[in-house]
């Protein structure tokens, strides 16, 4: 079964054709970052005006590297929610008009159901449970997985998500936006143990990172005469560290059989090591996506897609975008 997948929650504008939710036949990602980076984080409603632009193109251009046409698709997936309310009615227009007019099945799928699933597109079994961390710039999520479609949130972050604080982080080191790929890059030259930042490990399986945004605040308002990658790597150390602590603490509590890591920031060298470590140690199998799937792109909803589809769920024209869509609903 040939999904056609669309994202455009937030500043990616992407669609994609991936066979039986494993096989990517085609995966066009146009990300408007250029377009944003002078404001320093995105602008919803340019967002918005971007995707109405591109879409088009982008799905022609997905077809086209698929070296199919419309008749090859047998349903569409799209993302419902959470994003910027704007950019997310772009996507699910694009995807209803497809639905309408070729008469296909379409579904709605959870960003983050979306995120989860990049992993299976890896085409490794899955061994259930499973734990996942999903860490991107609006999240950080601990989701113990029963099955592709049974996911339970265990553990979630109390302020800002993992990729926010690597995003304001670097604009506090003025290191531009965004961050979280120049922290990684500039922490390969530093010393992560150059600043002791404090650690936080809440109890239960949530997570905080507003202590160490402030304590890196701190320091820099204090004028350090530190080099800014030895910054970099303590700050991202720490970071890398309060999740790996409250992730390997959860999956050994809840007995999982299997870890995932999923999310833009599971594009980070460190932590994509770090975890891998932990799980060889800990004698638990281990699957993290490519980057490039790590990070916003439509493969990973018509993954979802396709598992929501096969257990029954199929939305009709009514579906709406949903800013802040809640995982159970998805
Ligand atoms: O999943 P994603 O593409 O979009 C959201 O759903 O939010 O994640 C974007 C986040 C940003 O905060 C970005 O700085 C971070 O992922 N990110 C990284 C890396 N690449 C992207 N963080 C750390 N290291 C990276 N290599
Ligand atoms: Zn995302």
């Amino acid at each position: 079964m040939r999904l056609l997948g669309i994202e455009t929650s937030c500043d990616e504008t992407s669609v994609a054709l991936v066979e039986d939710g494993r096989h990517i036949l085609a995966n066009v990602v146009a990300s408007q970052v250029d377009v944003h980076a002078r404001f320093g984080g995105v602008v919803p409603e340019i967002a918005s005006r971007q995707h109405v632009e591109s879409i088009g193109a982008i799905l022609a251009a997905a077809l086209s590297d698929a070296g199919v046409g419309f008749e090859a698709v047998d349903a569409v997936a799209t993302t419902a929610g959470p994003g910027l309310q704007g950019a997310l009615l772009v996507g699910l227009t694009a995807a209803k008009s497809v639905a309408f007019a070729r008469g296909l099945p379409l579904v709605g799928v959870h960003h983050i159901h979306g995120h989860v699933a990049a992993n299976f597109l890896t085409g490794a079994s899955i061994l259930f449970p499973a734990l996942c961390l999903v860490v991107s710039g609006g999240h950080s999520d601990l989701i113990l997985m029963q099955s592709e479609v049974e996911l339970t949130v265990i553990g979630h972050t109390r302020d800002d998500a993992a990729g926010e604080a690597l995003d304001k982080g670097a604009r506090v080191l003025g290191l531009g936006y965004p961050g979280g790929p120049v922290i990684d890059r500039l922490a390969r030259q530093g010393n992560p143990d150059a600043v002791p930042f404090p650690r936080t490990f809440l109890p239960g399986y949530d997570f905080s990172f507003s202590g160490i945004k402030t304590a890196l605040l701190r320091q820099v308002q204090a004028g350090t005469a530190l080099p800014v990658a030895d910054l970099a790597a303590s700050y991202q150390r720490a970071i890398v560290d309060m999740l790996a602590g409250q992730t390997m603490t959860a999956a050994r509590e809840v007995g999982a059989r299997q870890l995932l890591l999923a999310g833009g920031v599971a594009a980070n060298t460190e932590l994509r090591a770090r975890m891998e470590a932990e799980c060889a140690a800990a004698g638990l199998p281990f699957l993290v996506p490519p980057r490039n799937l790590c990070t916003d792109n439509a493969a990973m909803i018509a993954a979802a897609g396709y598992y929501l589809l096969r257990a029954g769920r199929k939305d009709d024209l009514s579906l709406n975008a949903v800013a802040n869509l809640p995982l159970a609903a998805a």
